[in-house]
């Protein structure tokens, strides 16, 4: 049994793609470790949507490629990098690359490492397919608590910044069917949430069953607690879908809705399909449904051409909507995606610098006022690890609207739900007490 050593990186599509790659692996008699120094292959898992993620894993790949020392260690490269960069992780010799696998390819994985080691030389497979959903794989998962389902992948929407319809391919919705099927054996088996995953979730469509519906049928699984799903599109929000998320006790309160921009006209640049005005209503509509949602969000500064008045519009949107809490990125130049063809990168990298602080100031004093206002409540936490990272003692969790909260340890387990009364909060955590169960 060869050996395996897999790294993740990016979004959460990769996390759940990487269990999709170790079930076909282990079907295939490989064994998955988690040291790499076990490792007689390594796989990289990565992500192409901004620079930053590609520089890691090209420095990543040289490191590995150092401390090889002429052993017969294969190294292979998947997911969005795969697709992205095929020739020139396959030509670069320095790399030493053995294969490179895209997103749709995972079940040809055996095969091409069968291939690398009969013929000696580098492999590939980066076709992408309009069909490959991976609903005959039960992915290997790890951790027990949460577990992602990609319930579609691909996209279409074509925003002009964004490589994922170049590296993912074209939407595909996996059957409701299907979806229930995995997740009544996953509440079997134990897990407590499901997240729904989807390069563009809210856009599901299975022969004309929309998100909406799917959401209706997983809820009807018995005991699944908690339903989320990320990430959705602004433009793919009907009213029923608000009704259904608002309305329905297991999905839970909160919304990740990607602003992007806060400027009508560089909306429109970026081919995302709403205006300020449009996002603002969504927001109204949003909280009409469910006054408490948790609301959070992406956004780029530094867009070609994004003027100071036009930037003044994103700070505008967050001081109006008053994010939970927000992601904020520079404008990353992608080879290929309509924005790079078309515009210069032209606003400057000080400028970006800037318009990035500006932004986590203003977003981090809103999210603390935000997360203080819940101080006094007793909220349903979820918990996922017996540890935080600053101290041993405490344990962490996470409510109904995704915030993670934290609390001194005691006679519970991870898995279990507690109730805890909100003492503290920071912009970035809810700090409290468990209170003897509700219910
Ligand atoms: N530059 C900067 N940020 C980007 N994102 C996607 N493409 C780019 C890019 N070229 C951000 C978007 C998206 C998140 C996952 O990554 O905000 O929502
Ligand atoms: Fe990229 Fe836009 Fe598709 Fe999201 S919706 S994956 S940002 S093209």
């Amino acid at each position: 049994m060869k050996k395996v050593y897999i790294e993740t990186y990016g979004c959460q599509m990769n996390e759940y793609d990487t269990e999709i790659v170790r079930a076909v692996l282990q079907q295939a008699n490989y064994q998955i470790v988690e040291q790499e120094s076990e490792a007689e292959i390594i796989m990289l898992n990565t992500c192409s949507v901004r620079d930053n993620a590609n520089r890691k894993v090209f420095n990543r790949i040289h490191t590995i490629g150092h401390s090889r020392n002429g052993d017969p260690l294969l190294i292979g490269v998947l997911g969005c990098m795969a697709t992205n960069f095929r020739k020139h992780l396959l030509e670069d010799r320095e790399l030493k690359l053995d294969f490179v696998v895209g997103p749709d390819s995972y079940k040809r994985l055996p095969a091409l490492i069968r291939e690398v080691e009969s013929s000696g030389e580098s492999a590939y497979d980066v076709t992408l397919s309009e069909f490959e959903d991976y609903s005959d794989v039960y992915p290997n998962r790890k951790g027990g608590i949460n577990a992602w389902i990609a319930v579609m992948r691909g996209c279409n929407n074509f925003c002009t910044f964004c490589v994922v319809p170049y590296t993912r391919g074209r939407e595909r919705s996996r059957s409701p069917r299907s979806i229930t099927a995995e997740v009544r054996k996953l509440v079997e088996e134990g897990f407590k949430q499901v997240t729904l995953l989807g390069q563009n979730v809210n856009s599901y469509n299975y022969q004309g069953k929309d998100f909406a519906h799917l959401l209706e049928e997983v809820s009807k699984v018995r005991s699944v607690d908690r339903i989320r799903f990320t990430s959705p599109h602004p433009k793919d929000f009907p009213h029923r879908l608000l009704h259904v998320v608002a309305e329905n006790p297991r999905v839970c309160k909160h919304i990740h809705l990607p602003l992007q921009a806060g400027n009508s006209r560089i909306l429109d640049k970026m081919n995302r399909t709403y205006s300020k005005e449009e996002y603002l209503a969504l927001v109204d509509d949003i909280r009409k449904h469910h006054a408490a949602m948790v609301i959070t969000t992406d956004i780029i500064v530094g867009f070609p051409t994004e003027t100071d008045t036009e930037f003044e519009d994103t700070v505008d949107v967050i001081q109006k909507v008053e994010f939970d809490s927000a992601f904020i990125f520079k404008y990353s130049p992608r080879k290929g995606t309509i924005a790079h063809r078309r515009y210069a990168d032209d606003v400057p990298e000080e400028k970006k610098k800037q318009r990035i602080i500006r932004l986590n100031e203003l977003q981090n004093s809103i999210s603390l006022k935000k997360n203080r206002a819940h101080i006094g409540e007793v909220q349903r936490v979820l918990i996922e690890q017996e540890s935080t990272r600053k101290s041993p003692d405490d344990y962490q969790g996470r409510n109904d609207g995704n915030k993670i909260v934290i609390f001194p340890g005691g006679d519970y387990r991870r898995g279990d739900y507690v109730d805890v009364e909100i003492c503290d909060a920071t912009p970035h955590v809810l700090k409290g007490r468990v209170v003897p169960q509700s219910s």
